[in-house]
């Protein structure tokens, strides 16, 4: 896969992407990641690339041009056809559904503005998608763009060292969250690991694990089970939790 980043900033994103997961996965030739400055593309002695709003008001707004030819710049660099990605907190807020979706193309493009945003005929000309990483501002999109790689980088077949850790991750497939997990020692003054984990039997500890998936997500994020592939067993699990809790509350 190939990702181009647009930035004022691509030695940030390009930083950020040389570490763990992600820098595995580049070093396996299984992801390219290539920064285009909008500002190589700027004219004038200032190389400028942003401007006061029309019709007044604070903050920059990143022109057309530099940005455009650095989208070109990065179209061209490539045969294969790119998705324009926008980051800015108007965009889809992205989910691990998303990210699957991402992951499975063949080229991506990110694009980051700054200060208070991007010439609006640019991302109509330019853009297919705004993705937002949540309901916060940033001052920038390279964070929310370094966060795109690295989900984007683990679901790159061979990226993660054991192929197993993706499907267990919270949001898997299945749309739960993870179970906890324990390692040495079993035993320590803050706890033990529960018994069910020693004890060998992968029956009994699948069901176990996925029982907690379970228990968290209706603690934490009760949302996630409307979406989540539940099966008779787990909807009678979730039942009987419920009616206990149900007891417990009277
Ligand atoms: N740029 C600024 N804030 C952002 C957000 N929440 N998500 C994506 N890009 C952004």
């Amino acid at each position: 896969m190939r990702i181009d980043v647009v930035s004022l900033f691509p030695d940030f994103v390009g930083g950020c992407a040389g570490f763990g997961v992600v820098g595995r996965a580049i070093e396996r030739g299984l992801l390219t990641v290539e920064g285009w400055n909008p500002r190589d593309y700027a004219e004038g002695n200032y190389r400028r690339v942003d401007d006061r709003p029309f019709g007044g008001g604070p903050g920059m707004v990143m022109m057309i041009d530099p940005l455009r030819a650095a989208i070109s710049a990065a179209r061209a660099a490539d045969p294969a056809p790119t998705r324009v990605i926008y980051l800015s907190p108007q965009g889809r807020r992205l989910d691990q559904a998303g990210v699957r979706e991402l992951a499975s193309r063949e080229r991506l493009l990110l694009l980051c503005g700054r200060y208070e945003g991007v010439d609006e005929r640019l991302v109509q000309a330019e853009v297919d998608e705004e993705v937002s990483i949540g309901d916060y501002v940033l001052s920038g999109g390279e964070l929310a763009a370094a966060v795109v790689i690295d989900a984007v980088a683990r679901l790159q077949e061979g990226a993660l060292n054991d192929a197993g850790s993706a499907a267990q991750d919270s949001f898997a497939d299945d749309g739960l969250l993870d179970c906890p997990h324990y390692t040495k020692p079993a035993s320590h003054e803050l706890g033990d690991v529960p018994g069910v984990l020693l004890s060998g039997n992968h029956a009994e500890i699948s069901r176990w694990r996925r029982q907690q998936a379970l228990l968290r997500t209706l603690e934490r994020r009760p949302d996630l089970l409307e979406s989540a592939s539940l099966d008779d067993a787990d909807r009678r699990f979730l039942a009987a939790i419920q009616a206990d809790a149900g007891h417990g509350s009277r």
